[in-house]
């Protein structure tokens, strides 16, 4: 489990406090979206919780491991990995395998071992045809599933990733989030950092962020249905939501906790055949 307990962080003395009493519990294999307003802290949390930060006030819990103690560091970091933002920051090798042999290497774990984690991390990012590909010559898609499979190299439990499809095109981001989804099917917690409202609404839960405090923590049907504190804190809702919500206005009434377009249509289609 991951625990926060009224963690504060503030990056200068002087400065805004980014996290101000942040309370959160992530259970084992939850897929939990992170989303807030830019600046409300979101990048800062998810750092919290591979000990990249360390709360000023407060604490985060790896498993029952504090992040403040030095010497749990190593295992907390093969416990939660981190994708971040830009992929270009954590890729190391010249080609994939390479790449994604680093952090075993680290481990000192035996040549086999090493072999067989790279082939199965690979595998588990979808992306077994990349393993001789030079890194330089990979699309953006291609290199955050890179980064996914360099981290998965770790057996994490859990994966924190920062905005995993900024700037990629529909095609390579449905990937990156079918990779998500796959993992999550097998028992890896995914925390994911999002500004898009239809990608939140695919995780089990939704944390909603603002100015460095938890302003909701639901689920998604929950949360997109809080219409009001939403607007409040300029956070648009899922174009889908967005749709049913006008129908229901007009006098229609349906459902507006969908957010899978194809399960939408069905059930738009089948109140207009009931007619
Ligand atoms: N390296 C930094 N130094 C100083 N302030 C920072 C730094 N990184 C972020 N901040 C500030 O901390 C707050 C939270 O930032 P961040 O966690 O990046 O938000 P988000 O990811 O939700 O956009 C913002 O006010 C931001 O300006
Ligand atoms: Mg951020």
């Amino acid at each position: 489990m991951i625990s926060l307990n009224n963690v504060h962080y503030r990056y200068e003395p002087e400065g805004i406090a980014a996290l101000r009493g942040v309370s959160l519990e992530i259970k084992d294999g939850e897929y939990v979206a992170l989303i807030g307003p830019n600046g409300c802290g979101k990048t800062t949390l998810i750092r919290h919780l591979n000990a990249l930060l360390l709360p000023d006030k407060g604490s985060v819990e790896i498993n029952g491991l504090d992040t403040k103690i030095a010497k749990h560091h190593t295992e907390i970091r093969s416990c939660v990995g981190m994708v971040f933002q830009n992929p270009d920051n954590q890729i190391i090798g010249m080609t994939v395998e390479e790449d994604v042999a680093f952090g075993p290497e680290n481990l000192r774990l035996p040549a086999a071992k090493i072999k067989k984690r790279v082939a199965e991390s690979l595998q588990r990012a979808g992306i077994n045809d990349l393993a001789t590909r030079n890194i330089e010559n990979l699309s953006g898609g291609e290199k955050r599933l890179v980064a996914i499979a360099g981290v998965l190299a770790m057996n994490p439990r859990y994966i924190a990733l920062d905005e995993p499809t900024a700037f990629l095109d529909p095609a390579a981001a449905a990937r990156v989030l079918e990779t998500m989804d796959n993992l999550h099917r097998a028992g890896v917690g995914i925390i994911h950092v999002t500004h898009k409202m239809e990608q939140a609404a695919l995780a089990e839960r939704v944390v909603v962020l603002n100015k460095g405090a938890v302003y909701l923590d639901a689920t998604a049907a929950k949360v997109f249905a809080e219409t009001k504190l939403l607007q409040q804190i300029n956070l648009r809702l899922p174009q889908i939501t967005q749709m049913l919500l006008k129908l229901k206005k007009s006098g229609l009434p349906v459902r507006t906790d969908i957010f899978d377009p194809d399960e939408a249509a069905d059930y738009i289609g089948q109140l207009i055949k009931k007619k």
